[in-house]
C-alpha cells in the first residue's frame, strides 16, 4: 500500500517560516518522522513537495494510479487552489488535508478550505503531529478498522 504525501508551496521552507506558527521541525524532519510511522504501519510513502499548483496536478495525475490514498498540506493553495481540488478529486483516493496551524484561529482569509469538502477529514493545529496522526488514521480506514 502506497500513500502519498504532499506539500505545497513555501513548505520546503519549514524550520525557518513563521516557527511560531509552523514549529522547528524542517520538512526533511517530518518525513524522517513519517518513514518511521510508515514502517511500523508496513506502507509505502512518496514524498513531493513544489511550489507551483501545475507541478503538483502533473505528480497527481502520474502518481494516484499507484497509490492508495493521498495526504496534503496544500500551503496557501488551501485557500483557493481550484485546480489543485480538481486533480484530487480526478484522483478518486481518499485525502486527508493536514495544517501545522489552526488555520479557523488565524486571519479571515485563511478560514476557508477549497480542498476540505473533498477530504476525507482536515486535522489542523497540531504542527508535524498532525500529518502523523493523518498517516495512522489514513491507513486504519483503508484497513477497515474498527477502533471501537
Ligand atoms: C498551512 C496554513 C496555510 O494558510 C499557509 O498558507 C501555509 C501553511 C499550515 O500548515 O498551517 O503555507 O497550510
Amino acid at each position: 500500500m502506497k500513500i502519498l504525501i504532499v506539500n505545497g508551496p513555501n513548505l520546503n521552507l519549514l524550520g525557518k517560516r513563521d516557527t511560531s506558527h509552523y514549529g522547528s521541525k524542517t520538512l526533511a524532519d517530518i518525513q524522517m518522522v513519517l518513514l518511521r510511522k510508515a514502517g511500523d504501519l508496513g506502507v509505502e510513502l512518496e514524498f513531493f513537495q513544489s511550489n507551483s499548483e501545475g507541478e503538483i496536478v502533473s505528480f497527481l495525475q502520474q502518481k494516484s494510479t499507484s497509490a492508495s490514498g493521498i495526504i496534503i498540506n496544500p500551503g496557501a493553495l488551501t485557500h483557493y487552489g481550484l485546480s489543485l481540488r480538481d486533480a484530487l478529486c480526478d484522483s478518486d483516493l481518499p485525502i486527508i488535508e493536514v495544517h501545522l496551524s489552526n488555520i479557523y484561529s488565524r486571519e479571515e482569509w485563511r478560514q476557508k478550505s477549497v480542498i476540505a469538502p473533498i477530504c476525507k477529514g482536515q486535522i489542523g493545529g497540531f504542527s508535524h503531529k498532525g500529518y502523523i496522526c493523518a498517516l495512522e488514521i489514513m491507513v486504519s480506514e483503508l484497513k477497515g478498522e474498527d477502533w471501537g
